[in-house]
């Protein structure tokens, strides 16, 4: 697995060279840069949205000009860089090369909470978790896994690891070979994912018989705990989608949900086939809810909303 620390960056050519950008849109960016802080002209986006798309597969159009400016502009002012040409030229730079993570972990979009589209969850404990502990019990499979790909600050594998543990005792069988894989490319995010703790609202979502599972924090009101009984199930490890991946097992279940929405097609149809042979025969793939699958892969069936099985 990875180094946290360093960002796995896909073996890709060269940076490609800045695209011209239209006549009319330049005319409008320059207006708005002479009130920045900092100066970012169209070129730079261009650099820029090239080199993080070459690094995470995430495609920057230009009207996320803004937004990277937004989210940029604090690393600039720590480093007490002057213009994002300054920063282009640190970051291709020897003593820039960690500023690399950073600039990834700001560009990265981390929208999540516990058990977001329940559907996949209300599947997982009804259908994907009873077949897989049968199989285990008539010894047609030895250990049960499944992977949070893209699993942000924590919220999807803890959710995942309260329907686990739930099943678990309800079939009796606490004691067997059940892991659950958390992977994201943001080191920030999985640290947080590691720590385990939530603002009390983050749990606004949780169903209440889930509420077992979590307590409040001695230090703080506002904040509550995942316990470590769900904890010991997950390993939160840094993964770019788009690297190699050093799993050599294959998973019951993956939830890789909202995550491929910012690729590009190419990049979405070479991730799925990859998903689907990390998969086992009969295993379940679930998507975000504004995600399809393209080209109609084969050898996955769609067995519900954004709920896909690989063919036996
Ligand atoms: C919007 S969050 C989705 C979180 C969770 N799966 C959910 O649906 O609630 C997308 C996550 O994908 C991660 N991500 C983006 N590009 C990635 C890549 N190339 N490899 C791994 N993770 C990536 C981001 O860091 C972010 O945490």
């Amino acid at each position: 697995m990875a180094d946290d620390k360093k960002v796995k960056i896909r073996p890709k050519g060269k940076i490609k060279p800045a695209k011209k950008p239209e006549k009319k849109v330049r005319f409008v960016m320059k207006q708005r840069d002479q009130k920045r802080e900092f100066p970012f002209s169209d070129d730079d986006f261009l650099t820029l949205s090239d080199m993080i798309h070459q690094k995470t597969g995430i495609v920057l159009k230009n009207h996320k000009k803004d937004m990277v400016y937004g989210r940029l502009s604090r690393r600039l002012r720590k480093l007490g860089i002057q213009s994002f040409s300054d920063y282009l030229l640190f970051l291709s730079s020897e003593k820039g090369e960690a500023e690399v993570g950073s600039l990834i972990n700001a560009i990265t979009t981390n929208l999540t909470r516990f058990f977001r589209e329940p559907h996949h969850f209300v599947h997982l404990s009804e259908k994907a978790l009873p077949e897989i502990l049968e199989n285990i019990k008539t010894g047609r499979q030895d250990r049960l896994r499944i992977w949070s790909a893209g699993c942000s600050s924590g919220e999807e594998p803890y959710s995942i690891a309260m329907a686990l543990e739930e099943a678990l005792v309800a079939h009796d069988m606490l004691g067997i070979d059940a892991r659950i894989l958390a992977t994201d490319l943001d080191t920030n995010m999985l640290q947080r994912g590691r720590n385990g703790d939530y603002l009390k609202n983050h749990f606004d979502n949780l169903p209440e018989k889930y509420k077992i599972f979590i307590k409040q924090a001695e230090d703080r009101e506002d904040c509550y705990h995942v316990l470590d009984d769900l904890r010991r199930y997950i390993a939160f490890k840094q993964l770019n989608l788009l690297s190699e991946w050093p799993m050599k097992g294959l998973f019951d279940v993956i939830f890789c949900r909202n995550v491929m929405i910012y690729f590009d097609n190419d990049d979405k149809i070479q991730l799925t086939q990859r998903l689907i042979n990390q998969l086992r025969p009969g295993g379940f793939l679930m998507i975000g809810h504004s995600e399809t699958i393209l080209n109609n892969i084969d050898g996955l069936e769609l067995i519900g909303r954004t709920i896909y099985r690989k063919k036996q």
